[in-house]
């Protein structure tokens, strides 16, 4: 890969001089879903597929942004000066907001660039691809001005500031926390709440992830994504004039269930009880795989898909086709949807010996029902961003 995004930035750019060469993952989400922005836990893990990037410092104040998955958009430019997002700019909003959020915390960047990216991450697929450009713009920002005090942590942060305030989705902190602090063969038990982690190996005893792409495409952006947000935001503040808490993590399912009658309304009940069990299923499923009992975390996927199904509304007939088939296949431990939801994919537990069979029958009976075909992609989890 290397070689190949060399080449083609001497191509676009006119020479390779002064470049190098950088990676970051994309991921996915085990379990934990939309509890993010709830303070409650997440389960997720960066994949070895990503996004690649060379890119070198201007000596002017230009950006020139070009990307292997988008030839026909060209090299496209603008300015470290004025910088504001806008339609035509595409996707170079996202390494443009990077740079904009690091400006915004204080930290200096003196000149433009030329960037050149080619990812692998199948685009708009929940795998978190604009994450992925998110933390490596970042990652190679702090490379070339030498800030040594952004952690990766903060690398997170900002990017999950640009994508709130430059791109206007207000996403959690989950996608961009596990592409930066990706490791190997781990997932990362985190509690958004206060960013508190530990790493928990993948020890799938004679199974591995297989994710299944929807190809329906998804934009956070166009999604009820903000909706489902601000739905619990609402019930929180319902039950915080009955129970002291900071956030629907705080609260046991019995405690749910004690105060769930403060929310003043179906909806909202059904939004906050998903955000509740879910956090408490992701504790439970951490537990299950620390103690080698993959069948339990397989069963509780399946809760977590049900749950995003009925309570959270959230799937779509093109996710739970993918889910509902894979339930049928002998040699799954566990499906569900992943990410954000609305299209993208699912993630599957799948015994090895399983796996041809998965994708012969899943692929042909969620084709026959959608009308398009699936994608399926056997997944490692890898680390986090890094040179080349
Ligand atoms: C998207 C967001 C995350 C998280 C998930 C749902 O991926 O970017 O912050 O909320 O959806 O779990």
């Amino acid at each position: 890969m290397k070689e190949i995004i060399l080449q083609k930035f001497a191509e676009v750019f006119g020479d390779t001089e002064g470049v190098d060469t950088y990676f970051a993952p994309g991921r996915v989400n085990l379990i934990g879903e939309h509890t993010d922005y709830n303070g409650g836990h997440v389960f997720p893990c960066a994949l070895t597929i990503g996004t690649y990037a060379a890119a070198r410092k201007r000596n002017d104040k230009k950006l020139r942004f070009y990307s292997m998955n988008f030839e026909q958009l060209g090299v496209i430019e603008s300015s470290i000066e004025n910088i504001k997002p806008e339609k035509e700019a595409d996707w170079t909003n996202y390494p443009k907001g990077m740079i904009w959020a690091f400006m915004e915390k204080g930290y200096e960047i003196p000149c433009g660039m030329d960037l050149l990216l080619n990812g692998n991450i199948p685009n708009g697929s929940g795998l978190s691809s604009s994450a992925s450009v998110e933390v490596l713009t970042g990652y190679i920002l702090r490379e070339f001005f030498g800030l040594k005090q952004v952690t990766n942590t903060d690398l997170a942060l900002i990017g999950q500031f640009s994508e709130n305030k430059f791109n206007g989705v207000n996403c959690g902190i989950m996608d961009q926390f596990a592409i930066a602090m990706g490791k190997k063969d781990n997932a990362i038990f985190l509690d958004t709440a206060d960013l508190s982690f530990e790493y928990a190996p993948i020890k799938l005893e004679g199974a591995k992830m297989v994710i299944s792409c929807s190809n329906k495409k998804r934009g956070l952006g166009d999604s009820k994504y903000n909706e489902r947000r601000s739905e619990c935001e609402t019930a929180l503040a319902e039950l915080q004039k009955v129970v002291d808490i900071k956030g629907l993590g705080d609260l046991t399912e019995e405690a749910f269930e004690e105060h769930k009658s403060a929310i003043r309304d179906d909806v909202r009940i059904r939004r906050a009880r998903h955000a509740v069990y879910e956090n408490q299923r992701t504790i439970k499923a951490v537990e299950a795989l620390k103690n080698n009992d993959v069948t339990l975390f397989g069963k509780l996927m399946n809760d977590s898909h049900v749950s995003l199904r009925d309570d959270y509304e959230v799937t779509g007939i093109e996710l739970d086709t993918l889910v509902e088939e894979a339930w049928k296949v002998d040699g799954v431990i566990g499906s569900r949807m992943t990410g954000a939801g609305f299209g993208g994919c699912t993630v599957s537990i799948v015994k090895d010996e399983a796996i041809d069979n998965f994708i012969a029958k899943v692929g042909p009976a969620y084709e026959q029902k959608i009308g398009y075909a699936a994608d399926f992609y056997v997944v490692e989890v890898g680390d986090g961003p890094k040179n080349l």
